[in-house]
């Protein structure tokens, strides 16, 4: 059990046992769990945000700079509790001096949390009222492409290839499925390629889905191949990469939960080039799990 949660990658300490408690009531004695936003004194080149941002760029390559303010501040924070520093201007500097806590802030910035099916409703008017229409519309023959933008581990994509193949299997196409999924996150690409997830995923899929797209393995489910060969993961930075082959030739693009800015059409911060055929759906805002 400890190890899966290691492996999730989302684990914030590892300890061991005599040294958790002195740990963890530091953690909540921090000024972010029992008081307000850190204050930040804002608009000048050498505010702490601003020199924070500057060297998540220069150092990971991702450029934070038109994210939502509160959200970066909100993710600062945490970060500035779980390494037990009070003043942003100290967690500046403890930035230059430690490479690894850079890593550790863009990868929390990101927010890569996400689940099979994750937001249920959405899925249902997505399966009911939107997949019926795409397929339906695409000639039989012709290959049927979505993209799905932010995709973090694979789950949302292998949902999406999931409800498809299904359709699929029951209707007269020949065209290929193809599901592009892309992200910003060339780690978490890592893991959604092979396609191999803790056994807790049973939980999230219905058991009519699990047989016939899973293999079980000791601890894990994988992904059969016939759906993960549906699936193409790429790695993409929507704000920067405005156009690929993705985003110009699938019939749809699936948006959901982003922490970047919004994903409209063309929105002058966050530009993506569509053909102007794709329809874009959107639901949901990056949320972290409740210990985040
Ligand atoms: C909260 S996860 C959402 C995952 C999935 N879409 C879902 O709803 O379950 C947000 C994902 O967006 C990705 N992301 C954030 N900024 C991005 C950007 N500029 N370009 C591409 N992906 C980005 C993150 O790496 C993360 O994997």
């Amino acid at each position: 059990m400890p190890r899966s949660a290691i492996a999730t990658g989302l684990v914030d300490y590892e300890l061991p046992v005599e040294q958790m408690p002195a740990t963890l009531l530091e953690y909540v004695e921090h000024a972010h769990l029992r008081g307000g936003p850190i204050p930040v004194p804002a608009g000048t080149r050498n505010d702490p945000l601003h020199a924070i941002l500057a060297l998540l760029c220069t150092r990971e390559g991702h450029d934070f700079r038109c994210y939502k303010k509160a959200m970066l501040l909100r993710r600062i924070q945490r970060r500035m509790g779980l390494n037990r520093i009070a003043a942003i201007d100290d967690y500046c500097q403890y930035l230059r001096d430690t490479p690894p806590e850079i890593k550790a802030l863009a990868k929390d910035l990101l927010i890569g949390v996400t689940e099979f099916f994750r937001e249920p409703e959405a899925w249902a008017v997505l399966e009911e009222e939107v997949l019926p229409h795409l397929v339906a519309a695409k000639h039989p023959e012709a290959p049927l492409r979505v993209w799905v933008t932010g995709c973090a581990t694979g789950e949302e994509a292998y949902s999406i290839g999931m409800c498809l193949l299904e359709r699929v299997a029951n209707s007269e196409r020949n065209g290929k499925l193809q599901i592009f999924a892309t992200d910003i996150d060339s780690h978490a690409l890592e893991i959604a390629r092979p396609g191999i997830y803790p056994e807790s995923i049973a939980s999230s899929i219905a058991p009519e889905r699990l047989t016939p797209f899973f293999t079980r393995a000791d601890n894990s489910y994988r992904v059969k191949k016939e759906l993960r060969e549906a699936v193409v993961f790429a790695p993409q930075n929507l704000i920067a990469d405005a156009s690929s082959r993705a985003s110009t030739s699938s019939s749809a693009a699936i948006c959901s939960s982003i922490s970047s800015p919004s994903c409209s059409r063309r929105s002058s911060r966050c530009s993506i080039s569509l053909s102007t055929k794709t329809a874009i759906y959107s639901w949901g805002s990056p949320r972290p799990s409740a210990s985040n």
